[in-house]
């Protein structure tokens, strides 16, 4: 059974979207696609239905990576659909978790730091890039990049 992978940010117009596509890139590259379904999620609804901020999407490219995902807003059922929740920072840790309302049906998903799984950076979130410049964006990617290839080889059985 594929293991499903959700990555979480408030917006899912600049993290989220960022994660998804580099897991699926290394997904690809690694020739393991066929294991993982794959999907990102904002806590806020603001840009449900856009695709990603054309800041992140321009320096995703820079790096051969396209994001064309499209924004969409966690819903309750995620956190039983998913085996694993990424999420970017603590506010999206908190956000999440709010989610769990149902102690009959309890939740299996492991919801996670995504930099919980990064051995090179002293961070324990990735900073919103949102409101800052281009540097920001970068800085995302790398810290993404390292963190999902060691999340990768975790739980690659
Ligand atoms: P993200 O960044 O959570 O990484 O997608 C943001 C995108 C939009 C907003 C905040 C953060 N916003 O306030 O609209």
């Amino acid at each position: 059974m594929a293991k499903k992978i959700l990555f979480v940010c408030l917006g899912n117009i600049c993290r989220s979207p960022a994660a998804e596509g580099i897991f699926n890139q290394k997904i690809k590259d690694k020739d393991v696609e066929n294991l993982f379904v794959v999907d990102s999620a904002g806590t806020g609804g603001w840009h449900v239905g856009n695709l990603a901020d054309r800041r992140m999407r321009e320096a995703a490219l820079s790096r051969g990576i396209e994001l064309t995902s499209r924004s969409r807003q966690i819903e309750d059922k995620d956190l039983y659909e998913f085996d694993h929740i990424l999420v970017m920072d603590k506010d999206n840790l908190n956000a999440v978790k709010s989610l769990i309302k149902d102690d009959i049906h309890p939740v299996h998903s492991k919801i996670k730091l995504i930099l919980s799984y990064s051995k090179k950076s002293q961070l324990d979130e990735v900073p919103d890039p949102y409101y800052g410049g281009q540097n920001g964006f970068e800085k995302v990617l790398d810290l993404l990049d390292d963190a999902i290839e060691e999340l990768l080889e975790t739980i690659i059985d």
